[in-house]
């Protein structure tokens, strides 16, 4: 297959390249390199030390023979170039992962808010008007997240995508199928959001063939291609804007830096490892839709976490202390989540766990590079509302912060 994939150069778009490529398909990727010039703004760069995209594709092509294209374009400015490229390329499958997926870096300042909803939304829009109007007959595979969901579960299994409900109506009741409700907990979540409705219209307008996957937090490092050569390793964000839960304990584990657990840690979250990741979007591929279906919506997770009980599972493994710091987030205090991920399991995934994984992390990455970490990059300082931000005022190690917002 002929397969583009937006974001390649990213965390989770970069071992998912190799991933594929390494299967035999022809692949390209389409990056504006955004994130590498976010890490410039923030000052901040990933724990693994990364080459530019051009070497990255050189050092795969020595390892495997294969090659892989890198296209410089912005999905969310560049509409008539990614019109152009769509028509000259014609790839069977678009995977796209280009968006701004931090969480707090979105709630960081009006400016990060903008920056957010204008890129995410008008990327996303950009690549399906572009596909209708070239015409081309490509899946589109594109990352969403759990966290659309918001959290605050009602004790109910989250299904896949689509909920049945009953409405009143003066005949009686009639039976309808509706997307889950959402209940963004962030701007980013909230443009996660609205990709749901653009998807949701272009394929009953324009039979346009999608797959939605709602992953959950992203942790680990390395799959089996990464690890072929010392410059093909991941990305790892550690940082309080972009650095994931369970990535910011191992390093802090790695550089005895007490576990940030925010609030009462009492906030459960669905995980899934790197590797389980390519594997789904690689099953997802296998499985697309036809013209004329609805959204084909996949929970891309393996298990959830209590965060406290995660750190607690990491200070015991490594000696860490816990630190329980104010929470910059608007959120309830403790939630659960139950979800469901039968399709996944249903086509052969088989899950990394966390006891299998976590301690080659601490060892071959976090410890490895700990050399690279900024401990002042460390605590997250972005705050949901100006009131939040405030209480956020010192380090774990007793350091005064600047909050951002
Ligand atoms: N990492 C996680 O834990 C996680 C969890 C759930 C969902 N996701 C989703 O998966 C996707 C990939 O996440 P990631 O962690 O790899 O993020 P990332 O920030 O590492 O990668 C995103 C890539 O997209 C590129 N990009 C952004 N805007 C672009 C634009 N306008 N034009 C062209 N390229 C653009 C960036 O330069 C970057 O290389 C995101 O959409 C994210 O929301 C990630």
């Amino acid at each position: 297959m002929k397969i583009a994939i937006l974001g390649g150069d990213g965390f989770v778009g970069w071992p998912t390249t190799l991933h594929l490529s390494d299967l035999g398909h022809e692949v390209h990727i389409v990056d504006n390199l955004s994130r590498r010039w976010i890490d410039t703004e923030l000052g901040v760069q990933s724990l693994t030390p990364m080459d530019s995209i051009q070497e990255r594709c050189r050092i795969w092509h020595e390892v495997s023979g294969r090659r892989i294209q890198f296209h410089l374009i912005d999905l969310a400015k560049e509409y008539e170039r990614l019109k152009v490229w769509l028509a000259e390329v014609k790839p069977d499958a678009i995977i796209h992962f280009a968006e701004q997926r931090a969480a707090p870096y979105s709630m960081k300042t009006d400016r990060h808010k903008v920056y957010t909803v204008n890129n995410n939304v008008s990327a996303t829009h950009n690549v399906l008007a572009a596909m209708v109007e070239t015409g081309i007959d490509a899946h589109l595979v594109h990352l969403g997240t759990m966290g659309v969901y918001g959290y605050s579960s009602v004790g109910a299994p989250i299904p896949e995508g689509y909920l049945d409900v009953e409405i009143d109506t003066p005949s009686g009741k009639k039976e309808q199928e509706i997307l889950y409700p959402t209940k963004p907990g962030s701007v980013y979540h909230m443009t996660k959001s609205l990709d749901q409705i653009l998807f949701q219209f272009y394929a009953q307008n324009d039979g346009l063939r999608i797959t939605d996957l709602h992953q959950g937090i992203v942790w680990g490092t390395h799959t089996d291609q990464t690890r072929k050569h010392e410059q093909l390793v991941n990305r790892f964000d550690y940082d309080g804007d972009y650095g994931t839960v369970l990535n910011r304990f191992l390093i802090q584990a790695a550089i005895g830096y007490p576990l940030t657990v925010h609030g009462t840690g009492g906030q459960t979250r669905a995980f899934i490892h790197i590797r389980d990741s390519v594997r789904c979007i690689e099953l997802a591929l296998g499985d697309a839709p036809k013209a004329g279906e609805r959204v084909r919506i996949f929970n891309q997770m393996t298990e959830t976490h209590r965060v406290r009980d995660l750190a607690e599972m990491i200070a015991k493994m490594t000696g860490a202390k816990i630190a329980n710091l104010p929470n910059p987030r608007k959120e309830a205090p403790e939630n659960d989540l139950i979800v469901k991920n039968d399709q996944f399991l249903a086509l052969g995934l088989d899950p990394t766990t966390l006891e299998e994984g976590l301690l080659d992390e601490v060892v071959e990455v976090a410890r490895k590079y700990a050399y690279r970490i900024d401990r002042s990059r460390v605590p997250a300082v972005s705050g949901w509302t100006k009131d939040l931000g405030a209480k956020v005022e010192r380090d774990p190690e007793g350091k005064a912060l600047k909050s951002v917002s």
